[in-house]
């Protein structure tokens, strides 16, 4: 075995070369073309299927309906780019949440991700028979081993457990499960929480004869942090934030420059209408609204369970998918809170030449640590 390289990661019957799963972006981040990079470099390529009706500005249909037709869409291209795995990440707080679950797994995604809001019911249509039939694997996101067995103990009720867990921590872009003061708490490292739910996979492993791989997420940004994840005991890591200044990502070159041009300190935790703290670059947009300024708009369709869109000061959707655009001043950037570090815009595979070359350095280095300890040992 050659230790320098990453490990394959195995998630049920899909075999991805590397153990990298490229986070979910909505609105329109991360559609087919990064997810197509992503998957032909040897990870998981994820489309997010949220909002994508936003982007289609001369949509004949239903918001409803053209986010199910653009959902197709994006996974049928994405097929005909790569033979690779693909994934699709599904909101749960979403009001069509059920009917993207079904597109994809109708479309043949190859796995799920479930993401803001625990799915304690197993979802209807990935049932074990189901997913016995099909081919789509089911992985929740979860910030706390409280989550994660919560989850087990109601899908067990079923006699089934999920395929994997991605267990996202303070560091992440995008929405985040956690209260605003946790978010610095030592005690809600990612290193903590995924140690925990490792451990509380373990009992269900046993008793199901399955493995259940634990995924980490939330500013994991070089191959060095890809080592110290995998020898804290993860099968892979998810990464968004780097996969964002590639030219592959699916967002306007604005959207890519804003990360490029962003110093440290200048992600922000913002109050979504989704009900959660969510961390993005701070702008003027944002600046306006925690100043108490109100977007007006119009509620083009209720998307999520938890807005209040007659009381909330601006539709998150639409600032989303403005900055997707490249209209930054209508809208704002979700970003993890390594944005920072970007300096320039590249290839997926470039990113990912630099992941492996950044692992093997790191393998160098620890196995170095480890000679000189026994050294150190055998001395003693
Ligand atoms: C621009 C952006 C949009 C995101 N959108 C979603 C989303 O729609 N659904 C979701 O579950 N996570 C979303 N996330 C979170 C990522 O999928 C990922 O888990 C997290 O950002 C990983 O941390 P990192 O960005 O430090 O690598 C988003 C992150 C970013 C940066």
């Amino acid at each position: 075995m050659d230790f320098a390289k990453m490990p394959e990661l195995r998630i049920g019957n899909l075999k991805a070369r590397l153990p990298i799963i490229q986070g979910g972006m909505g609105v329109g981040i991360s559609l087919s073309g990064l997810a197509a990079a992503v998957a032909n470099e040897g990870g998981i390529g994820v489309i997010a299927a949220v909002g994508m009706a936003m982007l289609k500005p001369n949509r004949q249909k239903s918001y409803r309906e053209t986010n199910i037709i653009e959902l197709r869409n994006e996974i049928q291209k994405a097929r005909t780019l790569t033979d690779g795995i693909i994934g699709v990440n599904i909101m749960m707080a979403l009001t069509d949440y059920e009917a993207l679950l079904l597109a994809s797994v109708e479309e043949g995604a190859d796995i799920v991700f479930l993401g803001a809001g625990l799915p304690l019911k197993v979802p209807r249509l990935l049932t074990p028979e189901r997913l016995r039939d099909g081919a789509t694997r089911a992985a929740p996101i979860v910030s706390s081993a409280r989550a994660a067995n919560v989850i087990l103990k109601s899908w067990e009720k079923y006699n089934c457990v999920p395929d994997a867990f991605v267990v996202e921590g303070p560091l992440a872009g995008g929405h985040l499960g956690f209260k605003k003061i946790q978010l610095d708490d030592p005690d809600y490292t990612l290193e903590r929480i995924v140690t925990g739910v490792i451990e509380t996979v373990k009992p269900y492993e046993q008793r199901f004869g399955k493995r259940i791989p634990v995924i980490a997420a939330g500013g994991i940004y070089t191959g060095e942090d890809i080592l110290k994840y995998l020898q804290l005991g993860v099968s892979g890591v998810q990464m968004a934030t780097r996969f964002v200044t590639t030219h592959e990502c699916d967002a306007d070159i604005k959207f890519k420059q804003a990360f490029v041009n962003a110093q440290k300190g200048d992600t922000v935790i913002i109050e979504s209408p989704v009900g959660l703290p969510g961390r993005a670059i701070k702008n003027t947009f944002l600046e306006d609204v925690s100043a108490g300024a109100k977007k007006p708009f119009k509620c083009p369709w209720k998307c999520l369970h938890t807005c209040n869109f007659k009381t909330t000061p601006y539709c998150i959707a639409l600032a989303l998918a403005n900055a997707q655009k490249g209209e930054l001043d209508n809208g704002f950037v979700f970003a993890g809170a390594n944005a920072y570090r970007a300096k320039k815009i590249v290839s997926v595979k470039e990113v990912f030449d630099a992941l492996k070359e950044e692992y093997a350095a790191a393998i160098g280095d620890s196995s170095s640590e480890r000679t000189v300890q026994y050294e150190e040992l055998s001395v003693a």
